[in-house]
């Protein structure tokens, strides 16, 4: 029986015997192999998603999480408290749901999507909107943690990385090997750095031979790594990655210039429109910020990009060398459901009719 990141990799963790493992099962999400985008891409080119929003909460945070309320509870906290554009209220309040732990989360006021709300609120978690954005709310969560006996499980906590970085390795273990490129949404930018950890530790373990190009992709209107200084008013449709002062800002940057990679930005648009090609394309719904990995895929495609990489090193772009296609995987962080509202904005509404045979076959041009 699969029983979660913690069980499945507890060599590559900081837990003992001691550790109570607080798990929902989070991990092994599915790698899809994307017809559409491969064949558009195409010949040489194998494009991967990794579907994180199959983890128990709906997103990645999960992985980091079973760590963070596992050692929260092995310290013996009795809270734990972070800021969040979502999805880490949605994890942090079912895990410490589960541990029994308090759970206190500040969101920016009316920026988050429902479906996450309602699972803070589900989940029994103090729930306090504040009248100002994501940046404001972890400068609050910061404060209050140095001070009062409260653990921080946003992703300045360690465990949180430690957890994140099993994607990873699920990666290489589903490709037998390192993907070639790894394209992937930077909002607070834990995650770039957890990917990036975990690479590198199973080259050190010898599991893997090489390591891949990451390619991080922030929101236009919140872009503060690609522009390199903090946005004060972030803005983008993209709400969990509506970020202006990453807390891990130099650790993203540090995973760009040791890969060989790049950090860049994608419009709202463009998300958009990445968005409902998922959708539509791969059978696959994932949330906005989740698409601006695909849009940044395509970006990057227009730009030349990956046939320009043809002759270096990395990956084997077969007209060149005649090897196997390089592989490209975009990381899908978190599930479609979250953000129901905006799935609907972006299509249009189902049309009323009257229940009648005739009508219902008129519509649908039988
Ligand atoms: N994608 C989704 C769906 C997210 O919720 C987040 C971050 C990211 C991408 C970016 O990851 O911050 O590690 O660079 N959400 C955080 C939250 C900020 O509070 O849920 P990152």
């Amino acid at each position: 029986m699969y029983e979660g990141i913690i069980h499945k990799y507890r060599k590559y963790l900081p837990v003992t015997e001691k550790t109570p493992v607080i798990s929902l099962n989070e991990g092994n999400t599915p790698l899809i192999r994307a017809g559409y985008l491969s064949s558009l891409m195409g010949r040489g080119f194998e494009v991967y998603l990794k579907f994180e929003g199959s983890n128990p909460t709906g997103s990645f945070k999960d992985r980091g999480m079973t760590m963070a309320i596992s050692k929260a509870r092995e310290e013996g906290s009795a809270a734990v408290m972070c800021a969040s554009t979502g999805n880490t209220s949605a994890s942090a309040a079912a895990y410490a749901a589960c541990a029994g732990i308090k759970c206190i989360v500040l969101i920016p006021s009316g920026a988050i999507a429902l479906g996450k709300l309602s699972q803070a609120l589900i989940h029994g978690a103090v729930v306090l909107a504040v009248d100002g954005n994501f940046d404001a709310a972890l400068e609050l969560v910061r404060e209050i943690t140095a001070r009062y006996p409260i653990t921080l499980v946003n992703s300045l906590n360690p465990y949180r990385i430690e957890g994140q970085k099993s994607a990873a390795f699920e990666i290489c273990d589903s490709l037998g090997a390192s993907p070639d490129f790894q394209v992937m949404p930077v909002g607070n930018a834990g995650n770039i750095t957890a990917y990036w950890k975990g690479y590198k530790e199973y080259r050190q373990a010898g599991i893997i031979k090489t390591l891949p190009r990451m390619l991080g992709f922030q929101a236009a209107g919140s872009a503060p790594i690609v522009l390199g200084r903090p946005v004060k008013n972030p803005k983008t449709i993209a709400t969990a990655i509506r970020i202006g002062n990453p807390a891990s800002w130099k650790q993203a940057e540090a995973a760009r210039e040791e890969s060989g990679g790049l950090i860049d930005m994608v419009s709202d648009r463009e998300i958009l429109d990445a968005y409902k090609l998922l959708a539509a394309k791969e059978g696959v719904f994932a949330e906005p910020a989740s698409a601006a990995s695909v849009a940044g895929l395509l970006k990057l495609k227009k730009s030349r990009y990956f046939s320009r990489q043809a002759g270096s090193n990395v990956g084997g772009i077969p007209s060149k060398t005649g090897k196997k296609p390089a592989r490209i995987v975009c990381i899908l962080t978190g599930h479609g459901l979250k953000d129901p509202d905006r799935a609907i904005k972006s299509v249009r509404e189902p049309k009323i009719v009257k229940p009648d045979l005739k009508v219902i076959l008129k519509e649908i041009g039988y």
